[in-house]
């Protein structure tokens, strides 16, 4: 039960739940590993992945920061045509459908009203629904086909973080399975490269210091924050920008960071922060020419990149863990470092206003 759960030694289970992203992706491992080291996974989940010509993506929030990330898992490691949709937006906006299409809905709690209504028209058409959540016996666990369940234990804080994390890796053991089944050769074994994510993140669950040093020198006293990335950053940036929004009350938005020219750039001024993630190299020059440009009008770049991508002035670093994987990792220091600008400015780190864990009506 929730109300049993302990903060410990914490001051806010949202610093606990950070710390738990480690023991959250052993956890995964463990589920979803066979006696040969082999993917486990219900035999019925894998034959709707295979039936399947499309998947559709359903999800809110943070849920659907992590869809944008299966995505890319699905298409690249799978090539499994994948669309991801707000849940919300679904009936007004709803997409003409494949002829086989599979429901995924990615929901921590289970009890989302939007992705509900959505699960109760898809299954009046008679679609086949996979729900991946935190919460086996939530409803659209029990009103879909299928359910893999994240194992992140439970999530108390309102802000997500672990949930997030668990979300991205059970999406790409379900690609790399789904990849398998078809005869598509990989060149990596996500299971141990779920392994190298986890002790990656044990590093930077230890570095919260420099993390709260980072969020001093840009967030102490800014209204506002952008976060810019391309390609898999650009979706941790969304994240990021949310996370920091939601909790410590900073107007923050997520950008590709190509898109900065078309309009946003108009934003920066004198001592804007500016939050970069340069993980990946097929775009690293890319969004450093982003940085460039805003640092010329003024603003106060911080740019997050990993060990092989590190160059002289990013403000933190982060272990290299398999490119496609690195987004559960990179997001570590954008959580930390919201936590801290919460905590500097007393916010209600656990129970922002206006928001609520789960959000049972439309
Ligand atoms: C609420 C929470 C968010 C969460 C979203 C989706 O708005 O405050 O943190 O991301 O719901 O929740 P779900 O349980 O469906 O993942």
């Amino acid at each position: 039960d929730a109300s049993d759960i302990e903060k410990g030694t914490y001051p806010h289970f949202m610093l606990k739940e950070i710390d738990e992203q480690p023991f959250v992706m052993r956890k995964i491992i463990q589920e979803y590993q066979d006696d040969n080291d082999q993917i486990k996974l219900d035999e019925d989940v894998r034959q709707a992945m295979a039936d399947c010509d499309r998947v559709y993506i359903i999800a809110a929030g943070t849920s659907y920061h992590a869809g944008l990330i299966g995505k890319e898992f699905l298409e690249k490691i799978a090539q499994v045509p994948t669309e991801v949709h707000i849940a919300s937006e679904f009936s007004y906006n709803m997409p003409l459908l494949s002829e086989k299409p599979l429901f995924v809905f990615i929901s921590q709690s289970g009890e989302t009203a939007d992705l509900r209504s959505v699960l109760v028209e898809t299954n009046k058409l008679g679609h086949p629904a996979l729900t991946i959540t935190n919460v086996p016996g939530s409803t659209l666990s029990r009103e879909s086909n299928y359910t893999l369940h994240l194992h992140a234990g439970p999530e108390i804080a309102v802000a997500s973080t672990k949930a997030y994390t668990a979300q991205m890796a059970v999406l790409a053991i379900l690609a790399v399975d789904t990849a398998r089944a078809k005869g598509l050769t990989l060149d990596f074994d996500p299971l141990k490269e779920l392994a190298i994510v986890g002790n990656a993140m044990e590093t930077l669950c230890d570095q919260k210091d420099q993390l709260e040093q980072v969020a001093r020198d840009y967030l102490s006293t800014t209204r506002n924050c952008f976060f810019i990335g391309r390609g898999l950053d650009y979706f941790v940036g969304l994240e990021g920008a949310l996370k920091l929004k939601e909790i410590s009350y900073i107007q923050a938005e997520g950008f590709a960071g190509g898109e900065l020219k078309h309009g946003t750039i108009a934003l920066i001024e004198d001592g804007t922060p500016v939050i970069a993630l340069a993980t990946q190299d097929h775009v690293n020059s890319s969004i450093r020419s982003n940085v460039q440009e805003v640092v010329t009008r003024g603003a106060n770049a911080c740019i997050i990149s990993p060990e092989d991508l590190y160059r002289e002035g990013d403000a933190f670093v982060i272990p290299t863990v398999h490119p496609l994987l690195t987004p559960l990792v990179s997001v570590l220091p954008l959580q930390i470092i919201s936590y801290y600008a919460a905590l500097h400015r007393d916010c209600d780190v656990d129970k922002p206003r206006n928001l609520a864990k789960s959000v049972t009506v439309e």
